[in-house]
Parts: structure tokens; C-alpha cells; sequence
């Protein structure tokens, strides 16, 4: 059994990947920590009890962490994840509050249970820098760290970035050079072959579950604006890192070192270097047959 915690800006895909986690029979959810990114803090914390309630996981607890990146940047993300970061569906969540402080979970959980934990970190990095910079074992101690971010070849926010990166840069470096020993990378590179396609969009669609029902609902606007962009549909950019969590067979990983630009035009960008013993192991390719099948047997057909 992984024992996790997820560090998620929640946001639509974000939601995916929460929901995966929590139904997960191979995942013990041990909390949620939750980021500005896509939406602003007390949004994402709304979404999460809002996510958690449509899967009656109730009782994983939510913490609050960091309100703005390290250096205070912050870009919109209304046009995919909606005013209230949830493709604008209104709602009321059963939970009104969180359980503490997200950095102050993250050091101790790690810090009681040394080499046990995962953390599967699907939007900027801010929370877990904060983490490594206020602990020093807290590094030492991750079992594994996933991370949903970067872009190979083509950003999603400017020529050369990806949006968790370039939201917090700083963070992201602090992180690849932490101590950090297994560090995942998922990438646009491969996150851009998962479309949700109308075949899968048609399947939440007509499925006679209301869970169901509400993602088809809250994937719209970002259908609507990937489609734009040229894509077959919403990119379900979070939820791979928890599928591969999940079964290691969904994407394919190679051994790199990884650094980050924090200035200039390229902030954000992600240069990865290919390396035999790199530091980080980045995927390049993945199964998106595996991964929908991974994703629907386990939150909706409750198979796994
Ligand atoms: C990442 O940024 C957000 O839009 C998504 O939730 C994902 O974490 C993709 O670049
Ligand atoms: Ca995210």
C-alpha cells in the first residue's frame, strides 16, 4: 500500500487526480494539501471538500498551505478551470473547515514515517519547497516525490513553459536541488497524449452516476479551450502521476537531471538533460488506453 499525500491546486484535472488517489484500493490517502495555482487558495480548499464529498471521503483531512509562490507571481487560469477553479459549477461543500497548516502536515508526516511517504504534487511547487527549506530531513525522508510538470519541447503559458513551473520557478528549483532522491517527472510531452475524448466524454456523460455526471459538467470550459489549442479534447494533465502510482506500466521512464529557469524569457523552462543514474526519471512516453482504463475502473466502476 503507497502511502501518499497530495499537493494540488484544484482546478479540474487536479480533481481527477484527487479522486483516483482517494478510491484508489493500492492508495492510502493520508491528506490533502492544497496550493494557489489554477484558482486561488480558498477556492482549491472549497473544490477539495466539494472532490472529497462526491467520492464520500469525508474524513481525509484538507490543510492549507502556501497563498502566493515564492516570489509572488500569479497568472490566471479562469479560462480552463472556471472563476471557482471548478469549471463554474455551483455547489456546497458538507465540510466548512481544513485541519491545519499544509507545510506543518507535510514535515511532520514525513518526519514520523521515513521512507513511507509519497507525495504526488500536481500544481506549483510552493508548499514543498516551503517544506524542504523549513526541515532540513524533510527531504531526506521522502520516500518518492511526483511531480506533475515541465514542457520537453512546447510550454502551455509561454513558448517555453509549463504552468505549474511557471507559476512557482523558484520552488521548482529548490526542489531539483533538494535531496530528494526519487523524483518522477510527468510532463506535457506525455500529459498532452490524454485528451478526453468525445468517446470518453460521451461515456461520463450517458453514465448513470451522478459523480460521473458532475465531471462530464466540469470539464466544458476546458474542453471548449484545449479543443481551440488544437487538442482532441480536455488534457487530463494530473491524474497520470497518481495512475503510474498505481501501475508503472502507464508510462515510460528515462533517467535525467532536471533545472529550471527562474529569470528572463525562459522563466519557468524545465532543461532536461538525459542521463544514465540522472537524478530524476522523466516519462517520454505513455499508454492512454491503460491510463483511461486505470482512471474509470477505479473512480467510476469502483474496480480497483
Ligand atoms: C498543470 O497546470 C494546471 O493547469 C493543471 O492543473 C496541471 O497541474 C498543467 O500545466
Ligand atoms: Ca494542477
Amino acid at each position: 500500500m503507497n502511502k501518499v499525500i497530495i499537493d494540488a491546486d484544484p482546478g479540474i484535472d487536479d480533481t481527477f487526480a484527487i479522486l483516483l488517489a482517494a478510491e484508489s484500493r493500492y492508495i492510502d490517502l493520508l491528506g490533502i494539501t492544497i496550493v494557489a495555482g489554477n484558482t486561488g487558495l480558498e477556492n482549491g480548499i472549497r473544490n477539495s471538500f466539494k472532490i472529497l464529498d462526491m467520492c464520500n471521503k469525508d474524513f481525509i483531512p484538507v490543510y492549507k498551505g502556501a497563498e502566493v509562490s515564492l516570489e509572488n507571481r500569479s497568472i490566471e487560469a479562469d479560462y480552463v478551470h472556471g472563476k471557482n477553479g471548478f469549471g463554474d459549477l455551483d455547489y456546497e461543500p458538507i465540510r466548512r473547515s481544513t485541519s491545519g497548516d499544509a507545510i506543518e502536515f507535510l514535515i511532520n508526516t514525513v518526519n514520523n514515517n521515513p521512507g513511507e511517504i509519497s507525495v504526488i504534487a500536481v500544481g506549483p511547487l510552493t508548499n514543498v519547497a516551503l517544506a524542504i527549506m523549513r526541515d532540513k530531513d524533510f527531504a531526506k525522508n521522502l520516500k518518492s516525490l511526483l511531480i506533475m510538470g515541465s514542457a520537453k519541447v512546447e510550454g502551455n503559458v509561454t513558448k517555453f513553459a509549463e504552468f505549474n513551473f511557471y507559476q512557482d520557478p523558484h520552488a521548482a528549483k529548490v526542489v531539483f536541488d533538494s535531496e530528494i532522491e526519487n523524483i518522477y517527472l510527468f510532463g506535457l510531452n506525455v500529459t498532452t497524449k490524454l485528451p478526453l475524448t468525445e468517446k470518453y466524454e460521451e461515456y461520463l456523460k450517458n453514465h448513470d452516476s451522478e459523480l460521473a455526471n458532475t465531471l462530464y459538467q466540469i470539464t466544458r470550459l476546458g474542453a471548449a479551450f484545449d479543443r481551440k489549442c488544437g487538442h482532441d479534447g480536455l488534457i487530463l494533465n494530473d491524474p497520470l502521476t497518481v495512475a503510474y502510482l498505481i501501475d508503472s506500466n502507464v508510462a515510460e521512464m528515462m533517467d535525467a537531471d532536471v533545472d529550471i529557469a527562474i529569470d528572463g524569457e525562459l522563466i519557468g523552462k524545465s532543461f532536461i538533460t538525459l542521463k544514465e543514474n540522472g537524478k530524476c526519471k522523466v516519462a517520454y512516453d505513455v499508454n492512454p488506453e491503460l491510463f483511461y482504463q486505470i482512471l474509470f475502473d477505479t473512480v467510476i466502476e469502483k474496480k480497483y
